[in-house]
C-alpha cells in the first residue's frame, strides 16, 4: 500500500551500529514507516538498508508495504561524509543525495524526500527555491513520491508559499509544548492539507511528561504519560515521531494509536504550555 500515509513514523537518528537491528526490530514490532537522512553525522542510511533488507528475508514486511522518509542535508549540516560532490550545483548535490539514498535503502523510490532544513534560520532563500525546483524535478522523475520541509518557521512556509512554488505534502518540525506545540506552524499546515510530523515530543517537553494532572490521566486511562502525549499528538493531526531503541517502548508507542483520550483533553494538554 506505498500510497497509504503512515500512521506512526520510526526514527532511525543517533543509532550508530545499532541502526540495522533497530529498523529490522521496528518492523518486527510493527512500524512500517521510516525516517532517515542522507546526513551520516546524525544517521547511518545504510544500516537502515541493511535493517530492510533483513526485514524484508525474513517475510516481515516488502517494500510495498512501507514508507520511506529520508532527506538532503545542506553542506554545513553534514560532516566530511558527504553523500555529493559538495563543488557541484545545488541541483546536482540533491540528485546525487537522494541516488545515494535510493542505493542506501536498495529501492528505486522513496514515499518522502526532505528539505532537511532552509539555508537560513530566518528566510526562505535563492538557494531553498533552487534546492526545492531541484526536489521538485526528482519526485516527477518518480525518485520520490512526496516532498517535504524539516525545522521552517512559519515565516519559512510563507516565503515558500508566495514564491508560487509546489508546497510540501510533510512539515516536520521539533515539537515544543511553549510554543503551543508549534501552533502556528501547525495552523498554516492544517488550511493547506500539510501534514505536520512532529518531533522531539518527549524529549523536548519534560514539563508535559512530568505534569501531575497528565500523570493522574495516564494512569486512569491505564497508559504511560509517552503514550498519552503521542495519543494527543494524533488527536490533533499530527504525524508523530519515535526514535526509541527500546522494545517495550516501541510496542507501547504504536499501542498509543488505540488509546482515546477523553474529547476535553487533547484542547486542555494543547493549552497546557503556550
Ligand atoms: N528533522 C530533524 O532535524 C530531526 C531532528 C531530530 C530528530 N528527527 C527524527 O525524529 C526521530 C525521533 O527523534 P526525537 O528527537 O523525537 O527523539 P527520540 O530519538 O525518539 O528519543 C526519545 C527519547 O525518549 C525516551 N523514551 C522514553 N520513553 C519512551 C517511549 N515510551 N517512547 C519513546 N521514547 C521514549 C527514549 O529512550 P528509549 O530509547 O530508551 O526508549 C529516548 O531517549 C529521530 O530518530 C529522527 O528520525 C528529525
Amino acid at each position: 500500500m506505498p500510497s497509504a500515509l503512515p500512521d506512526f513514523l520510526y526514527g532511525t537518528a543517533w543509532k550508530e551500529d545499532r541502526t540495522a537491528a533497530l529498523t529490522e526490530l521496528a518492523l518486527r514490532t510493527g512500524f512500517r514507516a521510516i525516517d532517515t537522512a542522507n546526513q551520516r553525522r546524525h544517521y547511518f542510511e545504510a544500516g537502515v538498508g541493511e535493517g530492510l533488507t533483513a526485514a524484508y528475508r525474513a517475510g516481515i514486511v516488502t517494500r510495498g508495504d512501507l514508507f520511506l522518509q529520508t532527506k538532503f542535508t545542506y553542506q554545513r549540516g553534514q560532516d566530511h561524509r558527504l553523500p555529493y560532490d559538495p563543488s557541484a550545483n545545488l541541483a546536482m548535490q540533491v540528485a546525487q543525495s537522494l541516488a545515494s539514498s535510493l542505493e542506501h535503502l536498495g529501492t528505486d523510490y522513496v514515499d518522502s524526500f526532505v528539505l532537511h532544513g532552509p539555508s537560513s534560520g530566518y528566510e526562505w532563500t535563492s538557494d531553498d527555491a533552487e534546492v526545492w525546483e531541484a526536489m521538485r524535478k526528482q519526485r516527477d522523475s518518480g525518485r520520490t513520491r512526496l516532498l517535504g520541509v524539516s525545522n521552517v518557521s512559519l515565516q519559512h512556509l510563507e516565503q515558500l508559499a508566495a514564491s508560487g512554488s509546489d508546497l510540501p505534502a510533510f512539515v516536520q518540525n521539533r515539537c515544543f509544548a511553549r510554543t503551543g506545540w508549534d501552533r502556528e506552524v501547525r495552523a498554516f499546515c492544517r488550511a493547506r492539507q500539510i501534514i505536520y510530523q512532529g518531533f522531539s515530543l518527549l524529549t523536548a517537553n519534560p514539563e508535559v511528561l512530568n505534569h501531575p494532572p497528565l500523570i493522574a490521566l495516564a494512569g486512569k486511562l491505564g497508559a504511560t504519560p509517552a503514550q498519552v502525549v503521542f495519543s494527543f499528538a494524533r488527536g490533533v493531526g499530527m504525524l508523530p515521531l519515535t526514535g526509541t531503541s527500546n522494545a517495550d517502548h516501541m510496542r507501547q508507542d504504536l499501542a498509543s494509536l488505540s488509546l482515546n483520550l477523553p474529547p476535553e483533553v487533547v484542547p486542555a494538554i494543547e493549552a497546557m504550555a503556550g
